[in-house]
């Protein structure tokens, strides 16, 4: 019995030495530092899977590094710290690539055809000039996303959706087929057995596909928005098939709903938790509303009270300022590039080719050197102009660079006229009594905005002294001007 114990110990410290060894013999000087950990390779991994973003906190923590290498089984991540490293990896986004790695997700997250992934495969990252679907996809979208007529009609249709919706307070709604997909995204990310282990995710994703295809099929997009029409042009030009399109679509949907919904959670949750914030976004839009009497067919009066998203996006700055602080608590995205080939980062620093690069969000957002000594704690004005003291490179809530979000003036507006006509009309408070503090600890390593791990039951009730007979209207008037939401939008 002694002696299986005695080999097992000198097996494992064999093993241990070994895994040190190789550590230090395949690392070369010129790459950023190696973190320790106390067993090499898996340390790293344990690390990630029990700590999740936070483990990078941690690292920046305790060793303060521009950048460092993370080894983890076959793989090395090259952690960025720095703001102007940050910079440097955007710039050289065609050896530092985030497309070729973007379609091989999309393959393996829309479960595509081979024929669309033979598409999509095609000059993944412009070795062969400034074409090909994937090269050329994000011009195409970034247009009708972009501040102007054809941003301001979907948020017309938007404002519209989110103050029915509001009108319609009752009671709850799930949307189930996409709770489902979502929950095996991660299993379709990694590949590990989808047939089994995303069994019911994927049932949803082909039930959502159906619904997409006859959307397609019933030329549902040729009424739909500027943003809708430019995806599905650009899919037919390059011969997807129209089930591969509406495979795209669901896809798509994740960046759409599991980012927009929860940061409109946390902004509604903030705003209502603190009495401060409520009272001075509810004073800055009450300046913006304006109210006119109106006369009714039946010869009775009302009054009609009317709100400009386009005039509260430039009016309200401490609204605004609350939403970027909210992005900038709760992100927890990570930006990664692919290492395409050997490549000396700010000419200090050796990235070998076939490894990772990444950004941690919450390394940038949790930075005394960036926000100051309150980093930790929530400020809503924070972001008020004159305040304004951040290098803007280190608010990653959108990532930045070639990759930069494309939807953050729909999303932001939505959230904004989501909150505003919430705020303006209604009372929220916890059945509970109090308002608990909400962890996100659950969330998987690709989420960019997390939800909170438990529910939290309120009681919303019309706003004291609120008129429940007064019309409401909302409206975008036209605007080209950006919200000021990332360094690209300074
Ligand atoms: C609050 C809502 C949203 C947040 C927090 C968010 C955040 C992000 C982040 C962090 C990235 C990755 C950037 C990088 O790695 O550098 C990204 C990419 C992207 N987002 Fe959003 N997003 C939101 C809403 C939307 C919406 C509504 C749309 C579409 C209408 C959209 C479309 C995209 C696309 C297409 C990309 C990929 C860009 C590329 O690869 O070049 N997002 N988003």
């Amino acid at each position: 019995m002694l002696s299986t114990l005695a080999l097992i110990a000198t097996g494992i410290i064999l093993i241990y030495g070994l895994l040190h060894l190789l550590l230090y013999y395949t690392h070369d000087d010129r790459e950023p530092p190696p973190v320790s950990t106390t067993f090499p390779f898996v340390g790293a991994m344990l690390g990630l899977m029990r700590k999740k973003s936070k483990y990078y906190i941690e690292i920046r923590n305790k060793y303060d590094l521009p950048i460092y290498t993370l080894r983890l089984p076959g793989t090395r991540l090259y952690v960025v710290n720095s703001v102007s490293l940050i910079a440097s990896v955007q710039r050289q986004f065609k050896v530092l690539a985030f497309l070729p790695l973007e379609a091989k997700l999309s393959m393996g997250v829309c479960g595509s055809s081979e024929t669309a992934n033979e598409i999509l495969n095609t000059n993944t990252n412009g070795d062969e000039g400034d074409w090909g679907y994937i090269m050329t996809f994000y011009k195409t979208i970034r247009a009708p996303l972009a501040p102007g007529s054809e941003l301001d009609a979907m948020n017309r249709v938007m404002a519209q959706k989110v103050s029915a919706s509001i009108d319609q307070i009752k009671g709850q709604q799930v949307v189930q087929l996409f709770e489902k997909f979502q929950e095996g995204i991660i299993i379709l990310i990694v590949g590990l057995y989808p047939s089994i282990l995303a069994k019911e995710c994927i049932r949803a994703r082909e039930l959502m596909t159906e619904a997409f295809t006859q959307y397609f099929e019933d030329e549902g997009h040729n009424l739909g928005s500027g943003l809708v029409k430019s995806r599905f042009a650009h899919s037919t030009e390059h011969k997807i098939p129209l089930k591969d399109i509406a495979r795209f679509e669901v896809g798509n949907t994740i960046g759409l709903l599991t980012n927009t919904a929860p940061s409109a959670f946390w902004m509604v949750y903030h705003l209502y938790s603190d009495p401060n914030v409520l009272e001075d976004c509810r004073q800055e839009l009450s300046k913006v509303i304006s109210s006119v009497t109106t006369t009714l067919k039946d010869g009775e009066t009302t009054k009609v009270h009317t709100i400009d998203m386009s005039e509260v996006k430039g009016a309200c700055p401490i609204l605004l300022s609350t939403l970027q602080e909210v992005f900038r608590i709760h992100s927890i995205g990570i930006s990664t590039r692919m290492v395409m080939e050997d490549h000396m980062l700010d000419n200090k620093y050796l990235l070998k080719k076939g490894n990772t690069v990444i950004i941690p969000g919450p390394v940038q957002h949790t930075s005394t050197s960036a926000w100051g000594s309150d980093a930790s704690m929530i400020d809503h004005r924070r972001f008020l102009p004159k305040n304004k003291r951040h290098n803007p490179v280190a608010f990653r809530a959108f990532g930045g660079g070639t990759t930069l979000c494309p939807g953050r003036h729909f999303a932001s507006t939505e959230i904004l006229a989501f909150a505003a006509m919430l705020i303006l009309r209604f009372d929220i408070t916890p059945t509970g009594g109090q308002w608990v503090h909400l962890t996100s600890d659950k969330a998987a390593l690709w989420e960019t905005t997390p939800v909170p791990d438990n529910d939290i039951e309120v009681k919303i009730s019309p706003r004291a002294g609120e008129d429940i007979n007064a019309q409401r209207r909302i409206l975008v008037s036209s605007s080209d001007k950006a919200m000021p939401l990332s360094a690209e939008d300074m």
